[in-house]
């Protein structure tokens, strides 16, 4: 029995994978991509997603809602997406949203219809929405204005969330009251029931909450018939574009590490999993199909909203990456608070994305700075640590350990390839990579498509 599951196809394919020898795609299908925030979002994914969309022929989104904000800038315009993956913009390219995202079909239908306006013609025809997505709704933001006021009363300080209900709605999936595009599409009839339901659970704790459960229910049929041509089973379409002929899919992670609701700075994260599990289960992808792992950092650091942020400076050097780095919440119209790069969240993300590469973005905003710190360590009663700690109160009082650098006090903005950047950039490049232990492949020097540097 033993020699003939040894001589057995699917034992030299187990083997393979066990031993982590190269697999041949059929054994396991096409691998995708993923992009994912390596610090507190922010970080420029959208622009590497762009980057890779113009040659992908799927750009999937699997967690998160329009909390998210990806900034693409092709051709001198500027286009914003929320819930739209970035890959939109490719005509040639499927984009897909997956059942880990939580959806305000309001919002969807506003985003795309805005980027129509703009010549992204034909959006609609490229999205699939997978019938496992869960749905926010009008009140679900409501609540969460209504949340962030509570602990405002209660603790004189709140998350300083994009207010977009993405808290209510995942804490509905959660609590198994949520309502997915699935039932929309269904019976409307049991629909409104189990929607009249999670309102009137949410007066009993919010009795402010107004809802015109009619007027809703009518919005919501609309959609209803809107979405429908473009909703799918998410499994089964993964499973067949993992499986068919060869095709490059590509993951867009939204929001970051460090908000991510196991291993970001709780409680002032979101409610996702914006790490590289969140791919398998957003979208129902086994983990042999997760290929590359692109991880996107800034040169800085930046955070918007409450919550510890040890390299922050509060001072001339962070006023000035605010202002050359034009550190404004796409989402919200937010000051990002902004501070020098710190290397042990960078550490952190990667212990549990397990990185292939970084894109570096952003670089050109440190040009003028005379000297540049890198944050390298974290002490604790002037102990070095070696992990990120899971306590805020811990992570309040850290010290940091910096490392600096000389400034290249040059304009970068123009340079295309390695050799161009001046050698202080080239070497504070090397000291990331080297101390990170993962390989940058791209640094961006401004906000367009080809401002991005490709090492190898
Ligand atoms: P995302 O949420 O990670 O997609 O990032 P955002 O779009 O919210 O924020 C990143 C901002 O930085 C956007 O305004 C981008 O256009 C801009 N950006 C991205 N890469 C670079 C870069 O290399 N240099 C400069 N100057 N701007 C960049
Ligand atoms: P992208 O994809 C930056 C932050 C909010 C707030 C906390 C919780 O553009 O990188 P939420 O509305 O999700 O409940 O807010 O998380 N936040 C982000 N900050 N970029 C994002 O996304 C973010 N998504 C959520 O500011 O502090
Ligand atoms: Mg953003």
């Amino acid at each position: 029995m033993y020699k003939t599951c040894r001589d057995s196809k699917l034992y030299y394919s187990l083997r393979a994978a066990a031993t982590g020898q190269k697999r041949p795609r059929n054994e396991f299908g096409n691998k995708v991509t993923v992009v994912l925030g390596a610090q507190w979002g922010d970080e420029g994914k959208g622009k590497v997603v762009d980057l890779l969309a113009t040659e992908a022929d799927f750009v999937c989104r699997c967690q998160g809602g329009n909390n998210a904000g990806h900034t693409v800038v092709v051709d001198g315009k500027e286009y914003d997406f929320h819930l739209l993956p970035s890959g939109i913009i490719n005509p040639k390219s499927i984009s897909l949203i997956g059942n880990g995202v939580v959806i305000h079909l309001p919002g969807l239908f506003e985003e795309g219809d805005k980027n129509d306006k703009k010549g992204l013609k034909g959006w609609d025809k490229r999205l699939i929405v997978s019938d496992r997505a869960h749905i926010v709704f009008d009140f679900h933001q409501i609540v969460d204005g209504l949340q962030e006021s509570e602990r405002q009363a209660q603790e004189g300080k709140n998350i300083g969330t994009t207010k977009k209900g993405i808290g209510p709605a995942y804490s509905s999936k959660a609590s198994r009251t949520g309502l997915r595009v699935c039932d929309l599409l269904g019976d409307f009839k049991d629909f409104s029931t189990r929607f009249k339901n999670l309102v009137r659970q949410y007066q009993s704790m919010y009795p402010s909450l107004e809802v015109d459960v009619e007027d809703q229910l009518k919005q919501l049929k609309e959609y209803a018939e809107r979405l429908r041509p473009m909703v799918r089973d998410g499994v089964y379409y993964m499973y067949e574009a993992l499986h068919g002929p060869p095709k490059k899919i590509l993951v867009e992670g939204a929001n970051a590490a460090l908000l991510d609701i196991d291993f970001g700075t709780y409680p002032f994260v979101t409610s996702s999993n914006c790490t590289v599990g969140g791919v398998c289960t957003g979208l129902g992808i086994p983990p042999l199909n997760i290929g590359d792992v692109f991880g996107v950092s800034k040169a800085y650091t930046t955070r918007v909203g409450i919550g510890a942020f040890p390299t922050e400076q509060l001072n001339a050097v962070g006023e000035l990456l605010q202002t050359r780095g034009h550190e404004v919440g796409v989402t919200t119209g937010r000051k990002r608070r902004c501070g020098w790069l710190d290397l042990v969240i960078v550490r952190y993300a990667h212990m549990i994305n397990g990185f292939t590469a970084i894109a570096l973005t952003k670089l050109d905003i440190l040009d003028v700075l005379d000297e540049i710190k890198v944050g390298i360590a974290y002490k604790l009663n002037g102990k070095r640590i070696p992990h990120f700690p899971a306590n805020m109160d811990v992570l309040h009082k850290v010290e940091v350990e910096y490392e600096t650098f000389p400034g290249w006090k040059t304009d970068t903005s123009a340079a295309r390839k390695w050799n161009d950047l001046p050698s202080k950039a080239q070497n504070y490049i090397r000291f990331i990579e080297n101390h990170i232990g993962v390989p940058i492949k791209w640094v961006g020097v401004g906000k367009s498509r080809e401002c991005m540097i490709q090492m190898f």
